[in-house]
């Protein structure tokens, strides 16, 4: 049987440390991340992640945008470097897929400073004080922790968004996205839920939040 501390979503991964380097072209650009063991898909880019990123809104305008469980910080790394007007915060409770993120965001982001923040945090939990509410929000979630948990967060979600904030996550359809679907119908206006993109057994879904 694994030990619990091996799982990606450990707060603190007790494999063997192995530090890897993946490259990925993502809307038009070379990203150059480091990955360690015990992180998310550390040895490449997950295919929901580059589905997302590759889908995901980036306002043009100013705005504060989360990255919902960062892993190495793929998606929030690629908001940070495109959302140039905006603040971006990278979250997970891995403290591992932390360290990778702040390497990741000085070697990709020449601006970041005062703009681009990864914190460990276990899931809205560091937000809950000040009351920061965001524009957008970002999710490749831990599927693996079962949907109930996804569900739960997808319940909170609203009440972290600004009105007219919207939240995008990818989903695989055989995790259940069609009971997701029916669940978010229930937290948000039916027709503020969309599936903006169905691929390779991925679904990326893109919700809005009208209060
Ligand atoms: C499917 S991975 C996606 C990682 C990254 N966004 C990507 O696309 O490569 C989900 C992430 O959620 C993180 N996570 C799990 N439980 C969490 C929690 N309670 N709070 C914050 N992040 C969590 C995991 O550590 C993992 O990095």
């Amino acid at each position: 049987m694994k030990h619990e501390n091996q799982h990606y979503y450990s707060s603190l991964p007790d494999t063997r440390l192995k530090i890897q380097t993946v490259a990925e072209s993502l809307r038009g650009h070379l990203y150059i991340f480091k990955t360690a063991s015990g992180v998310f898909s550390f040895r490449k880019l997950d295919n929901g992640t580059k589905l997302l990123i590759e889908y995901m809104t980036i306002p043009e305008q100013e705005a504060i945008l989360l990255d919902l469980g960062c892993g190495y910080g793929p998606i929030g790394i690629v908001l940070g470097y495109e959302a140039t007007a905006s603040k971006v915060f990278l979250v997970d409770v891995n403290k591992r897929a932390i360290w990778c993120t702040k390497e990741n965001i000085k070697t990709n982001i020449s601006n970041y400073k005062g703009r681009v923040r990864a914190m460990k945090s276990n899931y809205f939990e560091k937000f809950k004080a000040n009351n920061l509410r965001f524009d957008g929000i970002y999710m490749n979630p831990p599927i693996r922790l079962g949907r109930r948990e996804f569900l739960d967060i997808c319940a909170q979600v609203p009440d972290f968004l600004t009105n007219r904030g919207f939240f995008q996550f990818v989903i695989r359809k055989k995790m259940g996205a069609d009971i997701v679907l029916k669940n978010l119908k229930t937290l948000y206006d039916a027709q503020n839920v969309d599936i903006i993109c169905k691929r390779g057994g991925y679904w990326v879904f893109k919700c809005f939040h009208e209060s």
